[in-house]
């Protein structure tokens, strides 16, 4: 019986009894032993006044667990009790909320991370790059933990998963936003780039949802009313198609065809899933890395026409957008947290492009 089995039924159980997030951690502690035989006797067996520790017995194998919150979180008003006109703070739709943002090491990852810190979330930044996550969750102190995971391999997304059951119990919010560009002519593009580009962007959205939103539907098994959100983090090029730079385009593509069927199959679960579809984010390292950045790789190729300094090349960039300029992290969380709030929407693909994209029929 592993704990990835257990976790979440308690951890719903809190959720279910409390009607706020909450933190399940490891305990030695108990108030309350609770034995069964069978995982599917423990959904039945919790009482509704859980006490903050509880010893959960199953055929024979017992885990303890304490459950604590972040900060100050009371229950936020749902359904009809939303009153339109009591509006709250978009940003406390995440206070004290179990959240995973994956590439969450640097880029729009590490802003929505600083973001849901900011806004009182515990935050796993999932990276590839274990330094860089251990780095910025040194940095932000006991609300994060940094995880290391390969997004685009099965086995480090399961264990990763395992991980997550035993350190919170559960989650709340998951934003997939790992990705990256190999741009290319198809004339020209090597296979090997092509597919790379399609298991980050792409297969690993499959990957993220199966495992972690598995988790979230065992979860909900013991928590009816609660709902979670699966975020991916798309792009404009998710909307439009983008000269010699199909390999991104198409696993973005590609990426709100999954959204759509994902969100359809997860709603029984309790799982809205969205897309956010950004522009570009200029200030970022993609694009302003001194050495490796866009900027400077089409300074170099001469892709901006007469641009002869990296200011030119980004004004060339800024100038395509209505709204002139590029997309910032703050843009980003705003739709973030619109997607959370929002009880009435799923399957959706919303742009933040500074009405460079428009959406039509
Ligand atoms: N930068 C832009 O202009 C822009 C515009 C629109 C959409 N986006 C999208 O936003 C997301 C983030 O882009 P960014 O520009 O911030 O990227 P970035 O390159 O700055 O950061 C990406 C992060 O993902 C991590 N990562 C890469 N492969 C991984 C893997 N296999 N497993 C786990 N982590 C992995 C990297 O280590 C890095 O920390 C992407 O999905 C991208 O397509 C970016």
């Amino acid at each position: 019986m592993s704990i990835l089995e257990i976790a979440p039924l308690v951890r719903g159980a809190y959720l279910a009894a409390r009607n706020v997030p909450v933190i399940l951690s490891p305990s030695d502690e108990t108030e309350l032993e609770l034995s069964v035989e069978s995982v599917d006797q423990l959904a039945e067996a919790f009482p509704v006044d859980l006490p903050d520790t509880v010893a959960v017995t199953v055929s024979g194998e017992r885990h303890g667990f304490r459950a604590h919150t972040v900060g100050d979180v009371s229950p936020l008003p749902h359904g009809k009790d939303a009153q339109a006109s009591a509006a709250e703070p978009r940003s406390r739709v995440v206070a004290g909320k179990v959240a995973l943002v994956t590439g969450g090491a640097q880029g729009f990852g590490a802003e929505i991370v600083r973001g849901l810190v900011a806004s009182g979330a515990f935050v796993y930044i999932a990276d590839l790059n274990a330094d860089g996550a251990a780095k910025l969750a040194d940095e932000l102190g006991p609300h994060t933990a940094a995880l290391t995971v390969n997004v685009a391999d099965e086995e480090s997304v399961a264990a990763m998963t395992e991980q997550i059951a035993a350190t919170t119990g559960g989650l709340d919010l998951v934003v997939s936003n790992a990705g990256i560009v190999r741009a290319g002519s198809v004339l020209e593009q090597d296979a090997d780039a092509f597919r790379l580009t399609t298991d980050i962007n792409y297969v690993a959205f499959f990957l993220v949802t199966k495992h972690l939103g598995g988790l979230m539907a065992a979860q909900r098994r013991t928590a009816p009313a609660w709902t979670t959100d699966i975020v991916q983090i798309n792009s404009k090029s998710g909307l439009v198609g983008s000269n010699k730079n199909g390999a991104y385009a198409g696993s973005k593509f590609g990426g709100i065809g999954l959204v759509q069927s994902f969100a359809l199959e997860l709603v029984e679960h309790g799982i809205k899933v969205n897309a956010i579809c950004p522009g570009n984010f200029l200030d970022g390292p993609l694009w302003s890395d001194p050495d490796r950045g866009l900027f400077v790789q089409y300074l170099r190729s001469g892709k901006v026409p007469g641009a002869t300094t990296i200011e030119e090349v980004r004004r060339f960039y800024e100038a395509k957008v209505p709204l002139n300029r590029g997309t910032y992290g703050s843009d980003v969380m705003r739709a973030l947290y619109y997607l959370v709030e929002q009880e009435y929407e799923t399957g959706q693909a919303l742009p933040v492009t500074g009405g460079q994209v428009m959406l039509s029929s």
